[in-house]
């Protein structure tokens, strides 16, 4: 880990995770992660902006030593979470004069972390300032993004805005900025979709309080720096809005392929019909699919096999994961096929409290499926067209 300025006495100290497969033990990370501590270094004091996560902690501990800095007088915890806050013990036993600069309920969590000393606790209030001489940060409070003591934190002569998770991106790279932009989006709405999306209008919200400051830099605490802002703004405008797509998206799971037939063929005729459809199989579901998938798409089909009486437990699982993110379908239907009677609809509907959506009458077939299943499979993606034309005309 080197410094990297972002201006002047402004640096970035990123703790790049290249190998990092899953965070969380749930969310793939295809493209690895980074965890973005910022050191700024006014007249006066000289703060750290967030830490890294605890693996990182010695790297972390090496590149402070490097920087030959005899003091640091303040840390800012925007976040409780241990991949940002984890090295703050680290840190306070390297530079024991420092302070952890929180909201207050933020310090809370932190004590219920790690051993803290109340002593060592300077509050932060939002709106509030602390002055580093030449330097002033502004705190932003930035409630549920995606924790409840979120905050943010304003470099105001610089210009520089540092969310800590909001705006950021599981992606570890040696650029400063963004190198790639398709790659960037693609990590980007990935990152939202798993992290953010279920908390949609709170991020709006913080989303407006970020756009009010203007910043000419936002610097996350994972993943690249944004020079453009407007770039990550405006990608998260679109996906933070109430609005939907019309498209069908199919997760599956099919043990004699008889529910695989049904899927095929209700996926022909919704294409027929011109709508865009994306078919998941969840067997071994990558989470992040299924999330992107469900940040914009009108309507969500879930296709099962019957397992003892209920959804196959692949297909339970993605209901589970899509019902946690609150997604904003507007529409939702169920198809399969069993071999003596079924829960399944019902069951699926249990775990799907979430969708505020209208469900479709439920496809289902004994056995291999046969004309009448085709033709009801017709009858839904008709249904399923008519309900995204009508949603398009009043949109
Ligand atoms: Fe990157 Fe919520 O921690």
């Amino acid at each position: 880990m080197i410094p990297v300025k972002i201006k002047d006495n402004v640096f970035s100290l990123r703790a790049n995770d290249w190998d990092r497969k899953l965070f969380d033990e749930l969310v793939p990370l295809p493209d690895g992660t980074s965890y973005n501590a910022y050191l700024i270094k006014g007249s006066d004091k000289t703060t750290l902006v967030d830490t890294v996560y605890p693996p990182k902690t010695a790297e972390f501990v090496a590149a402070l030593k490097a920087t030959g800095l005899e003091t640091i007088d303040y840390v800012v915890a925007n976040h409780a979470e241990l991949d940002h806050a984890g090295s703050i013990p680290a840190v306070l036993e390297l530079f024991p004069k420092a302070k952890v600069v929180a909201n207050a309920r933020c310090w809370r969590m932190l004590c219920d972390q790690m051993p803290l000393d109340r002593g060592s606790f300077l509050e932060a209030k939002d709106g509030g300032e602390l002055s580093l001489g030449d330097k002033t940060l502004k705190f932003v409070f930035m409630p549920w993004v995606h924790w409840p003591e979120t905050m943010g934190v304003f470099l105001k002569e610089d210009r520089i805005f540092f969310p800590c998770d909001f705006l950021g991106a599981h992606l570890a790279a040696s650029e400063l900025t963004v190198a790639d932009e398709a790659q960037f989006e693609v990590a980007a709405k990935r990152y939202y979709a798993e992290i953010m999306a279920p908390y949609r209008v709170l991020c709006r919200s913080a989303l407006a309080r970020v756009e009010e400051l203007e910043p000419a830099i936002i610097a996350p605490s994972h993943g690249p720096v944004h020079a453009k802002p407007s770039v990550i703004i405006d990608l998260y405008r679109r996906w933070t809005s109430e609005e939907v797509k019309p498209g069908v998206m199919i997760v599956y799971a099919s043990m004699y392929h008889s529910t695989t037939a049904m899927v095929e063929r209700l996926t022909d005729r919704l294409m027929e019909k011109g709508l865009p459809v994306q078919v998941i199989n969840a067997v071994g579901l990558d989470s992040g699919v299924l999330s992107m998938a469900l940040v914009d798409a009108s309507t969500v089909v879930f296709a099962s096999s019957t397992v003892l009486t209920g959804p196959h437990p692949s297909v339970a699982y993605a209901a589970i994961l899509a019902n946690a993110l609150a997604p904003k379908a507007r529409f939702v239907a169920m198809i399969g096929s069993y071999g003596w009677g079924t829960t399944m609809p019902d069951s699926l509907r249990e775990m799907l409290r979430e969708f505020k959506a209208e469900f479709f009458e439920p496809v289902l077939t004994k056995g291999a499926p046969n004309a009448e299943t085709f033709a009801a499979l017709d009858a839904l993606a008709e249904s399923i067209a008519a309900a995204n034309a009508a949603l398009a005309k009043s949109a």
